[in-house]
């Protein structure tokens, strides 16, 4: 294994191999930490945190990891660097890879990450892209793994948007580690022709099973885990609310699609969740459409099947590991 200096971008980039490595560190790591254990090997280093959009879970991740670590945080949010407006993404990374150790990047384009890589000269770690979300699927596998026990053939059914990032993530990961991957959608919401091209090869070599079907009942039966996200993502217009809501409340996660799924089956969803009334775009779209739940059931959210707190307990676990990877040397 020899993860020093490297990016984590996608996790097309890495070996099933590396993912696991980085899984079972993970949880080395949370372990040490539940016991007081300190693991400050990154004593001294300086990271960055750019966040072109807002973000709970991520962004606690990585400045508590990074504390735990040893190292020194850095935020600059969305409206208070220079990046993309007065300097150029290259230019931005030029100087701040000179001045730290490393960078975090959430925002819009793949193609913006894999820029700065590209240029900063220290590793850069991927917190979210329009088009994946590497180190939540960590995180997901992490909690699978806990629930579970293994990975491999494990069916998880990913009910939504599965085009945007945590569709397309999930099913390189689950591809990956030879899982049994089902997209559950209305047609068009299905990930783009050339990933799953890529997929395929991909499950070629590791005895993955990737699905695509329209009908829920037919998916989620014998899921292990059904997983869900926001039916519209940050950085998309508001006037797809009205069509999402349409083509994807028969894909809401309720109490029969559980039933269907069977008793064992797990609950899993990235987070932030619109499940009842108590956030203002949760009640905006309660006022224009009538609905109060969306993607997924307050019944489900809250019930034993779902593991959605462990998950997102596990982002910090997973970023850490991810960090200790790239900045040590392992
Ligand atoms: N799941 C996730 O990335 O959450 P945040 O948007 O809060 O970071
Ligand atoms: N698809 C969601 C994921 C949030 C963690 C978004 O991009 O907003």
């Amino acid at each position: 294994m020899n993860f020093k200096g490297r990016s984590f971008l996608k996790l097309l980039d890495f070996t099933p191999e590396e993912i696991s490595y980085l899984i079972d560190l993970s949880a080395k790591l949370k372990e040490e930490k539940k016991k007081g254990i300190p693991h400050r090997v990154c004593e001294g280093k300086n990271i960055a945190l750019l966040f072109e959009k807002t973000s709970t879970r991520t962004r606690c991740a990585f400045e508590v990891a990074a504390a735990d670590l040893g190292m020194h945080p850095v935020y600059l949010d969305p409206k208070s660097s220079q990046m993309g407006k007065k300097e150029s993404i290259a230019d931005t990374a030029r100087v701040i890879g000179r001045m730290f150790d490393g960078i975090e990047y959430r925002g819009y384009g793949q193609e913006i990450v894999e820029e700065l890589a590209h240029y900063a000269g220290v590793p850069v770690w991927n917190g979210l892209t329009n088009e994946y979300h590497p180190t939540q699927i960590l995180a997901d596998f992490l909690t699978i793994k806990e629930h579970f026990g293994c990975l491999k053939g494990k069916k998880l059914v990913y009910m939504g948007d599965a085009r945007y990032n945590m569709g397309n993530s999930l099913m390189v990961g689950c591809a990956k580690m030879g899982m049994h991957f089902v997209a559950c959608a209305p047609e068009k919401y299905f990930p783009n022709k050339e990933l799953i091209k890529e997929c395929q090869e991909i499950a070629k070599q590791t005895g993955a099973v990737l699905e695509f079907i329209t009908d829920p009942i037919v998916a989620t039966k014998g899921a292990d885990v059904i997983y869900t996200d926001v039916w519209v993502s940050m950085g998309e217009p508001t006037e797809v609310w009205s069509e999402r809501i349409k083509d994807l409340l028969p894909y809401q996660v309720n109490k029969r699609i559980m039933e269907n799924a069977g008793k064992g089956c797990k609950f899993m969803h990235c987070l932030p969740a619109f499940h009842d009334l108590k956030t203002t775009v949760g009640q905006e779209m309660f006022d224009k459409f009538g609905i109060s739940e969306m993607e997924v059931t307050n019944e489900v959210f809250e019930s034993e099947q779902s593991i959605v707190f462990d998950e997102a307990e596990n982002r910090l676990h997973t970023i850490k590991a991810v960090m200790y990877a790239t900045l040590n040397a392992l």
